[in-house]
């Protein structure tokens, strides 16, 4: 038996944000970062508060991948408030930040009182960047800044109740942000399309996002103010994130975790440096493979829904390689680990280590192909130049 999950319910568009005008409650928690105050999105959400006589606390100490730390600060704040509405609003941090404080929340209640007494708040969801998806999915990841070990959670209750994707929210991210995050929708789709777990639900949802990557990811990277470009990017991310929360991801993202970790690049941008090599290791080195051949396979549908060269398996193979190595130039992210800035020595001493950690890492297991340490060493050499 297989379950593909349809929440939240999504409120998309420009003037999205309106929703909260609706809203009704006694407590919000608002969870979020820095940032976002001081750009005055957190005001989008406190006026309409205000105006509904609903009660709030911000909770803005959020970092870049939220650590262990944060969201116990948090689990702190949410027991004492009891809040009946928790928004997050941001980009994947605040977003995975709240659902780990909510999740630990429950967890700490169910140990006291009987889970039928527990009440779950009414959970609104705001991402402010178009990458992580995680506005749809079931998935936080939190960060041990001690260990750089990355502790992913992953239970339905974190899913939110509603997201609105109001792509006004978009249009001042940085040319970098813009093709770093773009990337990682591509990578979170193309991921769940070629995954064992992938289904006709979740290939709808990837295939589509994928298409609209292709077709505006430079147009937004190149004009941010282009807000058709950003409408699209934002419900593409929304998109993959449905897809991938429903099917998995790979040794793309196992192997972006733990070069992000260890030599602090940000997520997105080891995400997309790391994708020809993957496709290269998953579709083209292991086509006599049976899964190597079904991940092939759907390499080279991709490659003929966005109109790529795919008269072959090694063609359409070879198309989606190219295609994301020009992505990355045209957006000037670096194309290997070297050029990325990562130190020859450091590397090598690291290298067995990231295998071994990226083996073990819980996307692993949702890749088309069975890989071992010595294959993630490898596809870890090959990126590096
Ligand atoms: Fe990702």
């Amino acid at each position: 038996m297989d379950k593909f999950l349809l929440k939240p319910a999504l409120y998309y568009g420009n003037n999205a944000i309106n929703y909260l005008n609706g809203l009704t409650g006694k407590r919000a928690l608002i969870v979020t970062d820095d940032f976002m105050v001081k750009l005055g999105f957190v005001e989008k959400i406190t006026k309409p508060l205000d105006e509904a006589g609903i009660q709030y606390s911000v909770f803005s100490e959020v970092e870049a991948d939220p650590s262990r730390e944060t969201v116990i600060k948090g689990l702190n704040t949410i027991i004492n408030l009891k809040p009946d509405i928790l928004i997050a609003i941001g980009g994947g941090s605040p977003i995975d930040a709240a659902k780990a404080i909510m999740f630990f929340c429950i967890k700490t209640k169910e140990k006291l009182i009987e889970t039928e007494y527990i009440k779950k708040p009414w959970f609104i969801a705001i991402p402010t960047t178009s990458g992580t998806g995680s506005e749809v999915t079931s998935f936080s990841v939190i960060t041990d800044k001690k260990t750089h070990e990355k502790i992913p959670l992953t239970e339905d209750i974190m899913i939110p109740d509603v997201a609105i994707l109001d792509y006004e929210l978009t249009k001042t991210l940085p040319p970098s942000v813009t093709a770093e995050t773009g990337m990682d929708v591509l990578t979170h789709a193309i991921e769940a399309y070629v995954s064992p777990k992938a289904s006709d639900y979740t290939d709808i949802y990837a295939e589509k996002a994928i298409e609209i990557v292709f077709n505006y990811l430079l147009k937004a990277y190149e004009n941010g103010s282009d807000l058709e470009a950003r409408a699209k990017m934002h419900n593409a991310s929304c998109m993959a994130g449905i897809s991938f929360s429903n099917s998995s991801l790979g040794i793309n993202h196992s192997l972006a975790h733990v070069v992000g970790a260890n030599f602090g690049l940000p997520h997105g941008r080891s995400n997309a440096l790391m994708l020809p090599y993957v496709i290269k290791f998953n579709g083209r080195l292991h086509q006599n493979s049976f899964e190597g051949n079904k991940a092939a396979n759907k390499y080279k549908k991709i490659a003929k829904i966005i109109g790529l060269p795919c008269d072959s398996l090694n063609e359409g193979v070879l198309s989606m390689i190219e295609m994301s190595k020009f992505l990355n130039k045209k957006m000037n992210l670096p194309i290997t680990l070297q050029q990325a800035g990562i130190d020859k020595d450091q590397f090598n001493r690291l290298l067995t280590e990231m295998a071994q950690t990226a083996l073990q890492d819980i996307c692993t297991s949702g890749n088309p192909v069975k890989v071992t340490v010595d294959d993630l060493k490898a596809i870890l050499m090959e990126a590096y130049g």
